[in-house]
């Protein structure tokens, strides 16, 4: 089973895709973390992006899919995998189509989790994320139970550069303008469902399990 989940910045995505993950024995495939941990390391892709996250915009299309494109041929990626802020192009989605379609597989379903600007705002503001294993927590929804630690690894948590206020603006207008037509894109395709996101980090969890156990999309 191939799941994207699609919604603006902080809407939840990474947090229900890790859960989802888990629950459905899938590949969990975020491009942001992805990004993230080449930044961390220094690699030459990691150089080649940095500026693109550090001001809120998008990675070209041609280095997004190949990245992208490389998990799918990993063994964890075989039985299926939810995509956490991918595809966010229309070229993006017909790529992963093209990638799938190699696999001879397709997207199953693509899931848009609905919350408004000035609550995704909120969540971003008190966000924290693990150095080390990159889980996502909020000092006031979702706060680890020793501030400033993770729970899962115990790595130290910090705020992402991008979460500071001038950048979110920039991200949230990045995605209306360039990730709202893949919307379109699976609305036509016939696999788009939505999600309200709003309410208990659990609650939404319940809404997407159901969603995905639900066949056919
Ligand atoms: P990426 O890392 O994908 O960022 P994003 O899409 O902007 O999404 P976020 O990670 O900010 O939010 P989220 O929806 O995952 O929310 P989360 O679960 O953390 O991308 C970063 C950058 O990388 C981009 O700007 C771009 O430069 C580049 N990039 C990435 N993918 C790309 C692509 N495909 N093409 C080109 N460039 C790309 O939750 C947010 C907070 O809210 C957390 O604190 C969480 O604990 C809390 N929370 C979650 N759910 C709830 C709830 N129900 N109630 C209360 N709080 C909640």
């Amino acid at each position: 089973m191939y799941v994207v989940l699609l919604g603006p910045p902080g809407s939840g995505k990474g947090t229900q895709a890790e859960r989802l993950a888990a629950a459905f024995g899938l590949a969990h495939i975020s491009t942001g973390d992805l990004f993230r941990e080449n930044i961390r390391l220094g690699t030459e892709l990691g150089k080649r992006v940095q500026e693109y996250l550090s001001r809120g915009e998008l990675v070209p299309d041609d280095v997004t899919i190949a990245m992208v494109a490389e998990q799918l041929r990993l063994p964890v990626a075989r039985e299926g995998a939810v995509f956490d802020g991918f595809p966010r192009t229309v070229e993006q989605a017909q790529a992963l189509d093209r990638e799938l379609a190699r696999l001879g597989k397709s997207v199953d379903k693509a899931v848009e989790l609905v919350v408004p600007d000035d609550e995704v705002v909120r969540r971003l503001s008190g966000r924290r994320i693990c150095r080390v294993c990159q889980a996502a927590y909020h000092v006031e929804f979702n706060p680890p139970s020793c501030p400033g630690r993770c729970d899962k690894c115990g790595g130290e948590l910090y705020q992402r550069e991008d979460d500071r206020p001038e950048v979110l603006r920039r991200r949230l207008e990045v995605y209306h303008r360039q990730t709202t037509p893949v919307i379109e894109y699976y609305r036509q395709a016939g696999v788009l469902r939505r999600v309200d996101g709003t309410g208990p980090i659990e609650e939404v969890g319940k809404r997407l399990a159901d969603l995905v156990r639900q066949d056919p999309p």
